[in-house]
């Protein structure tokens, strides 16, 4: 059985969006200008993969104490403006196996789920035959005042499904595995399906480096890392122990992207036993170099960043701050691992000539640990390096010019595209704005109209 991974955002209802769909390759570069919608749509998968843990919403969405504090905008922002509740989706794959999950929620006057569903394969009860495409289990609209909501769950027989009422103030998916006993293999098919599309939702990180958290000294046992990058150096030293092979190419990846005069990465350990990495220099004339050594407080932000995001890039789903445990009632538990990790303007504080850099690194890792990786960019460098080997799997976010609207549209689809390449580099007609400006400009919205499917 691989890992289950996601193939597909969608975005029926959220923030800006309005029936849109992100597909998700095993690099997805998302670009476009500011307030086009990027931070919204990574925002609607947080809130999915919050979802997906089962809490309470509010506890889920608002929840202060929780890591990564509330959702953006909180509970309330995540609904179109003008709008009682949103609507969010995605598609998760495993083996040839595909599941479809959305969920709608109100978030005024109250918080609560109005519509949920999950689509996909699920065993026939008496002949023990997979069918492809079921209704696993779905909701019934609530009638007014009702004290939660009805979920019809597949029964793997002919005829109707009977119907369970389940809480509506938290997602119904992670409520079934406690309703069903799993005691025949249709409902075993079912609780497996959950687990799958909960893994997948669960196995999302979003990582937003703080450098100024990362310049303490920190516990060396606090090693799972957090998205802040704050526990960075004991999770590097982690790194180096369990991988060494890993932490050989940050190291080198430091060497080329600051200087070529690190020779090293260690750790300055205080009589408390907390940890701090330092960045081991040589300086000078060869005939007399001087050893000296930079520690964390004294590094500058830039290299902080891309060492917490090289760091994360190495790490195990284990050594990431993403809840691993099974849900209630799991069984037959899907194989955890392939994270998706979600990185906002990847390129903040890297010199545009080593955007290659950590696009390789990027490349390279999911070779060899199967990470994925959804990042924001405006970095025209890191465009061009990205072109030709991941032309499908940029996309351009942009607003619609008629509803205005934000939409997601693959880089290879835009009318401008052959155009724009024409005419120079991928990275020339970003900076020129040339790609978006077509679509916006033209006056016929013909073919525009077309890959919206709009006409
Ligand atoms: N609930 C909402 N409904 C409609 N639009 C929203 C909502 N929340 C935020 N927006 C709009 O989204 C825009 C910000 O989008 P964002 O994704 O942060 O941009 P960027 O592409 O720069 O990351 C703002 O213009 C804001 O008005
Ligand atoms: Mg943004």
């Amino acid at each position: 059985m691989s890992q289950p991974i996601l193939t597909e955002l969608r975005l029926d209802a959220f923030k800006s969006f309005r029936n849109a769909r992100l597909p998700l390759s095993d690099v997805t570069f998302l670009t476009g200008r500011n307030s086009s919608g990027k931070s919204n749509a990574l925002d609607g998968l947080d809130v999915l993969s919050r979802l997906a843990g089962g809490e309470v919403l509010a506890d889920a969405l608002d929840g202060r104490r929780r890591q990564g504090g509330t959702v953006r905008g909180g509970s309330r922002g995540c609904a179109p403006h003008g709008s009682p509740e949103f609507s969010l989706g995605c598609t998760v794959v495993q083996d040839d196996q595909e599941f479809s999950y959305s969920i709608s929620v109100q978030v005024d006057p109250d918080l609560k789920i109005v519509d949920e569903r999950l689509e996909g394969p699920a065993v026939a009860a008496k002949t023990g035959k997979l069918h492809k495409t079921v209704s696993i289990f779905q909701t019934r609209k609530a009638s007014e005042n009702s004290p939660g909501i009805e979920g019809e769950i597949y029964s793997g027989k002919k005829g109707s499904n009977p119907a369970k009422y389940f809480r509506d103030d938290r997602p119904v998916l992670a409520q079934i595995p406690n309703a069903l006993q799993g005691g025949n293999q249709t409902e075993r098919s079912i609780l497996r399906a959950i687990e799958v599309v909960i893994t997948a939702l669960r196995g999302t990180f979003h990582i937003d480096p703080v450098p100024h958290l990362m310049r303490d000294f920190v516990p060396a046992h606090d090693t799972t890392l957090r998205r802040t990058g704050e526990n960075l150096s004991p999770a590097l030293n982690q790194l180096q122990q369990r991988d060494p092979h890993s932490f050989d190419k940050i190291v080198k990846l430091t060497r080329k992207i600051a200087d070529d005069q690190v020779t090293d990465i260690s750790f300055a350990k205080s009589s408390l036993q907390d940890v701090m990495l330092q960045l081991e220099e040589k300086r000078g004339p060869i005939s007399k170099t001087v050893e000296e050594l930079t520690p964390a407080r004294e590094m500058s932000d830039g290299l902080l960043r891309i060492l917490a995001i090289a760091t994360t890039l190495k790490s195990t789903r284990e050594s990431l701050d993403i809840d691993n445990q099974p849900s209630a009632g799991a069984i037959d538990a899907a194989p955890a691992g392939g994270v998706l990790i979600v990185i906002e303007e990847l390129e903040n504080g890297l010199h545009p000539s080593q955007a290659h850099r950590i696009l390789d690194l990027i490349q390279q890792s999911h070779n060899e640990t199967a990470v994925r990786v959804l990042a924001t960019t405006h970095s025209p460098a890191l465009l061009d390096a990205a072109e030709g080997i991941l032309n499908d799997s940029i996309i351009v976010c942009h607003r619609d010019p008629e509803t205005g609207y934000s939409r997601l549209t693959p880089l290879t689809q835009l009318p401008g595209y052959a155009r724009a390449l024409a005419e120079g580099t991928l990275g020339d007609a970003v900076t020129a704005g040339k790609l978006v400006d077509d679509v916006i400009e033209s006056r016929d919205f013909s073919d525009f109209e077309k890959f919206l499917g709009v006409s």
